[in-house]
C-alpha cells in the first residue's frame, strides 16, 4: 500500500518478485490468446459482422431512408403506426436509429437477399438483433450496409444495446421475416 512513501527511493530497482513475474507472464499470455480469439471468432462465432462502411452526412441517410419508406410501405404498425415496409428481394432496405427509435419496421422474405443499411441520425446506439444476437454499432455520420439473408421466419426484435439517454431502454424495433408467398 502507498500510504508512506517507500522506505528504499531507488524502488523501481528492485528485483521483480517471482510471484508478479508469473503475473506478468500469464497476463500477456491472456492478451495474446483473446487476440487470437478475435480472427477466431470472426470466422467461427457467426456473430461479427463483414459489413462495408462509408461515410454518410445524417440527413442524407434520414432522406434515403424516408423515401425508402414511403415507396415500400406496406401497412403500419396496429399499436405504434410506425410503417411497415416492405423492400423488393435482392433490394436495398434502410433503418435508421434515433432518440429513441429504430424506424421503420422492415418485412423480409425468407431465403431472399438484402443489402440493409443501417446508421443514427444523431448519437451512438447499439444495434441488436433478437433472439439472433446480431450486434452493430451504429454512430452518425457512418453507413453500415450489411448482406444479409433471413434463414428463419419470425418476428425479430431490434433493441438499443450502447446506451444513449433516458428513452434507451424503450429504444425497439421490429423485423418481420415472412415465407415468400405469405404476408404483405
Ligand atoms: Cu439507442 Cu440506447
Amino acid at each position: 500500500m502507498a500510504i508512506h512513501p517507500p522506505q528504499s527511493r531507488v524502488w523501481w530497482k528492485e528485483p521483480i518478485a517471482k510471484a508478479e513475474l508469473v503475473w506478468i507472464g500469464v497476463a500477456f499470455l491472456w492478451g495474446l490468446i483473446m487476440f487470437f480469439m478475435m480472427i477466431y471468432w470472426h470466422i467461427y462465432g457467426q456473430q461479427n459482422l463483414s459489413t462495408q462502411v462509408g461515410r454518410i452526412d445524417p440527413a442524407v441517410f434520414e432522406q434515403r431512408t424516408n423515401d425508402f419508406a414511403e415507396k415500400f410501405k406496406v401497412r403500419e404498425e396496429g399499436d405504434t403506426g410506425i410503417p411497415v415496409v416492405k423492400p423488393p428481394a435482392g433490394g436495398d432496405a434502410y433503418m435508421l436509429a434515433r432518440t429513441y427509435e429504430w424506424w421503420p419496421v422492415l418485412e423480409l422474405e425468407k431465403g431472399k437477399s438484402y443489402k440493409l443499411h443501417i446508421s443514427s441520425l444523431d448519437l451512438q446506439h447499439g444495434f441488436s438483433l433478437q433472439p439472433i444476437n446480431m450486434n452493430i454499432q451504429v454512430h452518425p455520420g457512418l453507413e453500415h450496409v450489411v448482406t444479409i439473408t433471413p434463414t428463419e421466419a419470425g418476428i425479430y426484435g431490434v433493441v438499443c444495446n450502447e446506451y444513449c439517454g433516458l428513452g434507451h431502454h424503450v429504444m425497439t424495433g421490429r423485423i418481420y421475416v415472412v415465407d415468400s408467398g405469405q404476408g404483405g
